[in-house]
């Protein structure tokens, strides 16, 4: 099964586990869960902002950092830049943060509620170029799904 139609799979079920769901660190445990276990990836998890700063939340995989910066790291440059980060090497993201040496390639997707980003999902693979345009077409959807849309 390509990813393409894993994510297709997945969406109704991320909805499902969202639908009439309000509290925020339920939805994100189960959605990380989900994803993770689904496509084997090295960690996947969120990060909220709170007190101005990104920190750890809900999350599937090995110990990580518990606060991020604004504009630090692939995590805080999505948050800042509000847009979704593809990173196919992380040795070649100025500042990125390794909180595992075993991770190669990331993507990072901002949550955005009211116009606000209000978490971030962020996936980590042991593989180079794991992700692409396919993967944040997706993976935007599912963290709207989580926020509510
Ligand atoms: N690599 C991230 C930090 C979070 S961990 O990958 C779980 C970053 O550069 O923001």
């Amino acid at each position: 099964m390509n990813k393409q139609t894993q994510y297709e799979r997945l969406l109704p079920q991320v909805k499902a586990l969202c639908e009439g769901e309000s509290d925020m660190i339920a939805k994100m445990a189960n959605v990380s869960a989900l994803l993770h276990q689904e496509f084997c990836f090295w960690w996947t998890g969120f990060y909220r902002v709170v007190d101005n700063e990104l920190l750890l939340g809900p999350f599937q995989g090995p110990l990580a950092c518990v606060h991020i910066g604004y504009g630090k790291g692939v995590c805080g440059t999505a948050w800042k830049e509000e847009r979704t980060v593809v990173v196919p090497d992380v040795e070649e993201f100025p500042g990125h943060i390794a909180c595992s040496s075993e991770s190669r390639s990331e993507i990072v997707v901002p949550m955005r509620k009211d116009g606000q980003v209000v978490a971030v999902l962020d996936i980590d693979s042991r593989e180079l170029g794991t992700f692409d345009d396919v993967d944040a077409h997706w993976l935007e959807l599912m963290v709207d799904a989580v926020v509510g849309r």
